[in-house]
């Protein structure tokens, strides 16, 4: 597959999914969505993969928001349209059974920390900058950063980022738990990668359920959630990984994995 806006990459176990407009900031159009619904197609149909990272082209940003040249001229249904289209991206991604890292090395604006938001990591350059900045175009998040963004810092510091739209800089995004890590801006990749591979020398069917648990357990009540777990940790006993990765600890050597 061929795309014109993002670039699909793959280093034996990992995915890198780097967007790729460099001349618009990476900005999020109608196109580039849809090459992000194509490529994340590919990744979850991939039974090799043991992870992804996220990142954007260029020095300078992550992703800086969706595109606002193409947003200007939109009716409230195409608004609708649009929404729907950026929010069922980053539902496919946050669904995927891998580990997602986004790799902030710029600007995260608008749909862009929105993008990042929806991974499962986020780890920041010393260059970064993330916001929400959009009632300062006269509306609000639409790719589900209302809800996500107050699900993972809290509704108190959400609402101070939303209403204020300042962007903050990285070492903040880490004190309030947006970020993980703050790395120089060479650092930034090597340090996603390593995370990605040493998640990926653990058993893949226990980081899927683990990944799952905790998404699917945070809509719901704390009782109807261990009891996802109960249920999650009972499966992976019928599962080839888990007499491997007792079996290896037990004789003292590494496990192999083979995610099944
Ligand atoms: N959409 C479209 N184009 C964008 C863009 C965006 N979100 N962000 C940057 N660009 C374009 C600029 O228009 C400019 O293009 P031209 O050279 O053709 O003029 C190019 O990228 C470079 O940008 P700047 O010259 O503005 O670069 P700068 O260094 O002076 O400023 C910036 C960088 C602070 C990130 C500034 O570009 C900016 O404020 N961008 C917009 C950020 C924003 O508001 N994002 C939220 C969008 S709304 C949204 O995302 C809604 C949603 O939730 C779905």
């Amino acid at each position: 597959m061929d795309y014109e806006n993002i670039r699909l990459e793959f280093e034996g176990a990992l995915a890198l999914l780097i967007v790729d407009r460099p001349q618009a900031l990476n900005a999020l159009n109608r196109q580039t969505l849809n090459e992000m619904m194509q490529a994340l197609r590919a990744v979850a149909e991939n039974p090799q993969l043991r992870g992804l990272i996220v990142t954007g082209s260029g020095e300078k940003a992550f992703v800086a928001g969706a595109d606002i040249s193409e947003m200007a001229q939109f009716s409230p249904q195409q608004a609708g349209e649009f929404s729907g289209l950026g929010q069922h991206v980053l539902r496919q991604l946050e669904s995927l059974s891998i580990p997602t890292l986004a790799a902030v090395n710029g600007y995260a604006l608008g749909g862009g920390c929105e993008l990042a938001l929806a991974c499962d990591l986020i780890y920041a350059s010393e260059q970064a900058k993330f916001g929400l900045p959009e009632v300062g175009l006269g509306v609000i998040p639409g790719f589900g950063g209302t809800q996500r963004l107050a699900r993972i810092v809290g509704p108190l510091r959400a609402k101070e980022l939303i209403f204020s739209g300042e962007p903050i800089d990285a070492p903040k995004a880490k004190e309030i738990g947006l970020a993980l890590e703050v790395l120089p801006p060479d650092k930034l990749l090597p340090h996603c990668r390593s995370v990605a591979a040493r998640i990926a020398s653990k058993g893949p069917l226990a980081i899927a359920q683990a990944k799952r648990v905790i998404q699917e357990g945070a809509d719901r009540d704390l009782r109807a959630g261990i009891e996802l777990e109960r249920h999650a940790f009972s499966t992976l006993f019928g599962s080839e990984d888990q007499s491997e990765g007792m079996q290896a600890f037990r004789s003292k050597r590494a496990p192999n994995f083979r995610g099944s």
